[in-house]
């Protein structure tokens, strides 16, 4: 497929079916973004709408979500899971609000805390409409099915490659909302190449995890159940070590008070 071709396919998408009314697509600053992407690291798109507009109501910018107690802020981040992101999106508010780190530097973004290489570059198209290439799920589907239709395992670096040469200069905004919608339509059709990535990994499951106990203490204790032998007991004898381990982590990880 040529690159023009490629581009068409794209925008006709985009044009026709693209998510246009995403929260997270109506605003540029880069602290919102901030918030969307990390949001969107672990969970659906659908899911994060509303928590998406929650949190963003409560804390507008990074100096009321720095100046916020976590309690508060673990309230507001309830039910989405992965409780460690909002600690860190925190953390990643009190360095921007106190140092001044400008957010439109990948190299200062990629030290807040939570900011990988993806989520830098990210928010540098979205927010400042950059031209950097960046690969997600979606991207890679998008790829990895027009470019590479038979290839076993497809590197991230390959799909970096084919984005660099197909990205049309100086709408990486635009375009990059336009290839994960695409991406997106395409696993909905049953489409996934993931599989096919070099980094491809089963999502584990839920029932009986170490995410939903962890899940779980933390769902309690923002209801307010501070006893730590209450917290361990929630789902029985039979998972009570289990749910000390998870008890205790959080405890080293700043999202649990020690026991008073
Ligand atoms: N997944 C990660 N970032 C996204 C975004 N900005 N829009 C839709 N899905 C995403």
């Amino acid at each position: 497929m040529t690159i023009p071709h490629f581009r068409r396919v794209v925008w006709m998408h985009y044009k026709k079916f693209g998510r246009h009314s995403l929260p997270w697509r109506e605003t540029h600053d880069p602290y919102q973004i901030l918030v969307s992407e990390i949001m969107l690291q672990q969970t659906q798109v659908e899911r994060v709408i509303p928590f998406y507009r929650k949190f963003i109501k409560k804390f507008s910018t990074a100096k009321k979500l720095a100046a916020a107690p976590l309690s508060e802020v673990l309230k507001t981040w309830q039910g989405l899971g992965y409780n460690r992101r909002a600690k860190m999106l925190r953390g990643a508010a009190s360095e921007l609000a106190s140092a001044g780190t400008r957010l439109n530097l990948i190299a200062e973004l990629e030290k807040l805390p939570g900011v990988g290489p993806y989520t830098a570059r990210a928010i540098a198209a979205f927010a400042h409409n950059e031209d950097v290439t960046f690969v997600e799920t979606n991207i890679r589907t998008v790829i990895v099915h027009h470019f590479f239709p038979k290839k076993k395992k497809v590197s991230d670096t390959e799909v970096e490659k084919t984005l660099i040469q197909t990205l049309p200069k100086g709408k990486a905004r635009e375009w990059y909302n336009a290839l994960m919608d695409y991406g997106a339509y395409l696993k909905r059709s049953g489409i996934s190449h993931n599989a096919r990535s070099k980094k491809y990994v089963k999502q584990p499951k839920f029932a009986g995890s170490l995410r939903e106990a962890r899940g779980a203490i933390v769902r309690e204790y923002t209801k307010g159940v501070t006893s730590h032998a209450r917290l361990v007991n929630l789902f029985g004898p039979l998972r009570k070590a289990q749910m000390k381990g998870a008890l205790e982590a959080l405890v080293a990880e700043g999202l649990i008070s020690e026991s008073p």
